[in-house]
């Protein structure tokens, strides 16, 4: 039987999430957005990505099996994978759910020399499934402003009164975002941190206010600090006790309220000159004092990381080389 909502809700756990799923109560959580093990054979500091082939697969239909019936029947799912397993993965998922997207995150890795056999991997792969046709989903949260030089350009007539013009643009399915080298200002000490942007840009279309995201997989924590940021509840596990202290830190820190990164403007369009950003990138996090935090956090094996979460107010929007490296 699971706990009352006191006892999970804004809490990461650290501990097994096969395990501790059996606290969150079954139709409870809008949004599944997991960033699983690869299985690269990365150390997290356990053997979840360095399993067999088999091993991996199994252990993956397992705790899909545990955490879809958490979700509500509105409730959304968003998976990180690469293609060495994805389309696995996103068959056993097309079983279960309705496949809405695959996203593909162009990680921005700068042209170094590389594989010689092959062609770069500089990209990861998001699937995003349904459980109904009535799922939450509000595009207008994440739509991407014109900049000025574009809505310049269509200042004729024709297009006076466009409303897609003034609400912006969809983020379409190719998101093409910065991965987190060494020295972004947002960078935990964890191997594949994701950018908040991506988080948060999934996070707001696909979770009501006041909702609930569920991440199984929290790293560094960005399910939950995205979260917080955008006014959401969160829940989620790590296995490791130096991650969980990073993401304590990550929630106590300056992080939390500093604005959003800002958002993409879409390229100028053909015939307007060319266009300024509509708003500066903003540095979010505060590193050293996430850092230091951390160095101060007790080791938090199996019990909650995180108190409830305080309101926050909504924010506006604002990544790694072959297969997977943060940087
Ligand atoms: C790809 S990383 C997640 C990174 C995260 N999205 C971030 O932005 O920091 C996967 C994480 O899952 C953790 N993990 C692996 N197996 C686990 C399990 N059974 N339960 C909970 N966490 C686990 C690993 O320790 C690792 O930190």
């Amino acid at each position: 039987m699971s706990e009352s909502v006191g006892t999970w809700l804004n809490q990461v756990f650290c501990e097994d999430a096969l395990a501790g799923l059996a606290r969150i109560p079954d139709g409870s959580v809008d949004l599944i957005l997991t960033d699983p093990p690869y299985n690269l054979g990365k150390d997290y500091g356990n053997a979840s990505d360095k399993q067999s082939v088999d091993d991996y697969l199994r252990w993956t239909e397992q705790w899909i099996d545990l955490a879809l019936p958490k979700l509500k029947p509105n409730g959304s799912l968003y998976i990180f994978l690469t293609w060495r397993f994805s389309p696995e993965i996103f068959v056993m998922l097309k079983q279960r759910m309705t496949m809405m997207n695959e996203i593909i995150w162009d990680r921005r890795v700068p042209s170094m020399g590389g594989s010689v056999r092959s062609f770069s991997s500089v990209h990861d792969t998001i699937g995003f499934f349904v459980r109904r046709k009535d799922y939450y989903f509000d595009l207008d949260a994440v739509r991407i402003p014109y900049d000025a030089a574009t809505k310049k350009a269509r200042s004729r007539s024709i297009f006076v009164g466009a409303k897609w013009l003034e609400v912006g643009y969809n983020p379409k399915d190719l998101w093409s975002v910065s991965r987190l080298h060494r020295e972004h200002p947002e960078r935990a000490d964890h191997p594949t941190q994701k950018p908040l942007e991506i988080i948060e840009r999934m996070v707001k279309a696909s979770c009501p206010p006041d909702g609930v995201v569920l991440d199984l997989f929290m790293g560094s924590g960005t399910t939950a600090i995205a979260a917080r940021r955008c006014g959401r509840n969160f829940v989620g596990f790590e296995l490791n006790p130096d991650y969980c202290a990073i993401i304590s830190a990550r929630l106590a820190s300056p992080e939390l309220d500093a604005p959003a990164p800002a958002l993409e403007p879409e390229p100028a369009a053909s015939g307007a000159k060319t266009a300024k950003p509509v708003a500066k990138r903003s540095r979010t996090a505060a590193k050293p004092a996430a850092k230091a935090a951390a160095k101060s956090a007790a080791n938090p094996a199996s019990r909650p990381v995180a108190k409830p979460a305080a309101k926050r107010p909504r924010t506006t929007i604002a990544a790694l080389d072959d297969d997977e490296v943060a940087a």
